[in-house]
């Protein structure tokens, strides 16, 4: 007998793989160096030599990447839901959906930033010049500022949130079918 129904798989694809631990390194990595660099000592000459330029350039690669996750996504089979019972299910969907959504707003809010600060270096894409498309304007720098730190910190609340979801699944839970682990490795 043929059926017409595919069976579902039981992990995310490779490609989905590989990008979300990429991206995972590169947005922890992009909050401990901003955190480091808004704290550091205008004095110390890497700050503005290295650590904001190459902050600013794999910023915008991250942002590049959930792009791309989007699309591969969107045309890629997928597992089924996490057998997680509904309220954890639907807590880590909305956790992930919000993740996406800052992963986009605080590199465009970095990018605005950037962009409308008077006395900007500009962006730099791996030796690429990013245009600088917004008329410099000190207020609205303060504002984008701001929106970029805090939701930036907000996505790193989130990041936490889900990193001890994942754990508990794996470590705490009786039930061995919650571990949704495997199904990102
Ligand atoms: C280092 C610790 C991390 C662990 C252990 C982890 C684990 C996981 C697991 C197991 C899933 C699949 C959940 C499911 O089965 O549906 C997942 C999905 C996801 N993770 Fe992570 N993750 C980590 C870091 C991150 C970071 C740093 C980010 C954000 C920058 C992130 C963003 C996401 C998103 C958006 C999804 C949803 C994927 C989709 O359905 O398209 N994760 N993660
Ligand atoms: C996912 C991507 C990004 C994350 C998670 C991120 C995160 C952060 C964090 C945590 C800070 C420190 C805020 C503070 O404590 O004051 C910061 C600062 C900064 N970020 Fe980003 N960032 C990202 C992308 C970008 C992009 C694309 C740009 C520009 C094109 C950018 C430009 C800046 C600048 C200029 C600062 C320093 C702000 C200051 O001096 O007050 N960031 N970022």
């Amino acid at each position: 007998m043929i059926h017409d129904i595919q069976p579902t798989i039981d992990r995310y694809p490779a490609t989905l793989r590989i990008l979300h631990w990429v991206r995972a390194v590169l947005t922890i990595g992009l909050i401990a160096a901003g955190w480091t660099m808004a704290e550091l000592n205008d004095a110390v000459t890497a700050k503005y030599d290295f650590l904001y330029p190459w902050h600013k350039c794999f910023g915008v690669l991250v942002f590049l990447i959930v792009l791309a996750q989007l699309a591969i996504r969107a045309i890629s089979r997928l597992p089924g839901p996490a057998p997680l019972p509904a309220h954890e299910r639907i807590l880590s969907h909305a956790v992930h959906i919000t993740m996406y959504g800052l992963l986009l707003i605080v590199p465009l809010m970095g990018y605005a930033m950037s962009s409308s600060y008077a006395e900007s270096d500009g962006v730099f894409f791996f030796g690429i010049h990013v245009p600088e498309l917004l008329p410099k304007d000190n207020e609205r720098f303060e504002l984008f500022r701001f929106l970029h730190k805090a939701l930036a910190y907000s996505l790193l609340a989130l990041i936490m949130l889900h990193v001890a979801g994942a754990l508990k699944h794996r470590f705490l839970d009786t039930n061995r079918r919650t571990d949704v682990l495997p199904r990102m490795l």
